[in-house]
């Protein structure tokens, strides 16, 4: 699929998942504009990479991120609201309140300030695009210990499926991936927990003796196949295949 010259905004890109994805957008040729609280994985170039240090808790800062990028690549054809936390990690009746709190600052309000930045201006603009929010299968399956991550990834779902209508007449497509298990910093927090503070744990810590992960590779294929190929899905949440 040639994606050359198209632009892909990606949040919590310093790292991870969305590290991962800048770089394989990038090398297809397409325009990246990045941003994570400590420097994003590609540096800005002046000219197809944008990068930039923001809070995705800060909704000044996400549309400065969306300003920016259309400054210097005239629209955005994807916006990807990949930024996200775990932690944190425990029974909800062990959890720190405060924590509880910066949680849903980050996966839910996080998610909506840049969903929001980037409607206002595909609606400003008069043309569409494509939205896609980082879920998780967590936002379907209850975990014992993922209690603030379960709900918060499926408050990104829902969010997305109303935005989705919302936003129908000005051509946004919008979708909440589940992008399969990858093996990022996250999945390293993930396999250093007590079993008291999250019962699934040996199953993680057997996907890594197994080696049984997705790639970042894997998953922008995935996703740029959602955003410009012919297959698009007609569902809002999707499941992405493992694969790498
Ligand atoms: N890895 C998996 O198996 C998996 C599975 C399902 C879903 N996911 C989802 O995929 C997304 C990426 O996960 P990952 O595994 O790549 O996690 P990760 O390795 O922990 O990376 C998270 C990224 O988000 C950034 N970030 C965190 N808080 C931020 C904030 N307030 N403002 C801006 N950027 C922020 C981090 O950068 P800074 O620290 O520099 O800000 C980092 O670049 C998350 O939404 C996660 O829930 C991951």
């Amino acid at each position: 699929m040639n994606v050359t010259g198209k632009t892909a905004v990606i949040t919590g890109a310093s790292r991870g998942l969305g590290a991962g994805l800048a770089r394989e957008f990038y090398a297809g040729g397409m325009n990246v504009a990045l941003c994570a609280r400590t420097d994003p994985a590609l540096a800005d170039d002046g000219e197809r990479a944008l990068s930039m240090r923001a809070d995705v808790t800060d909704p000044d800062a996400m549309a400065s991120l969306c300003e920016r990028a259309v400054e210097r690549f005239g629209a955005i054809d994807l916006w990807i609201n990949n930024a996200g936390v775990l932690g944190p990690i425990g029974m909800l009746r062990d959890l720190d309140p405060a924590e509880v709190r910066t949680h849903m600052d980050v996966n839910v309000l996080g998610v909506m300030n840049g969903t929001r930045a980037y409607v206002r201006h595909l609606r400003g603009a008069g043309r569409g695009g494509v939205l896609m929010n980082i879920s998780s299968g967590a936002a379907r399956t209850g975990y014992a210990g993922w209690s603030a991550y379960c709900a918060s990834k499926a408050a990104v779902d829902l969010l997305t499926e109303a935005v989705s209508i919302e936003e129908a007449d000005a051509g946004l497509r919008a979708y909440a991936v589940a992008p399969g298990v990858i093996d990022t910093d996250m999945q390293t927090l993930i396999r250093s927990q007590r079993a008291e503070d999250f019962p699934s744990v040996e199953r993680f810590r057997q996907m890594k003796r197994d080696e049984a992960f997705s790639t970042t590779e894997h998953v922008a294929r995935e996703l740029l196949r959602l955003a410009f190929g012919n297959d698009q899905a007609s569902e809002v949440r999707v499941d992405l295949r493992p694969g790498r």
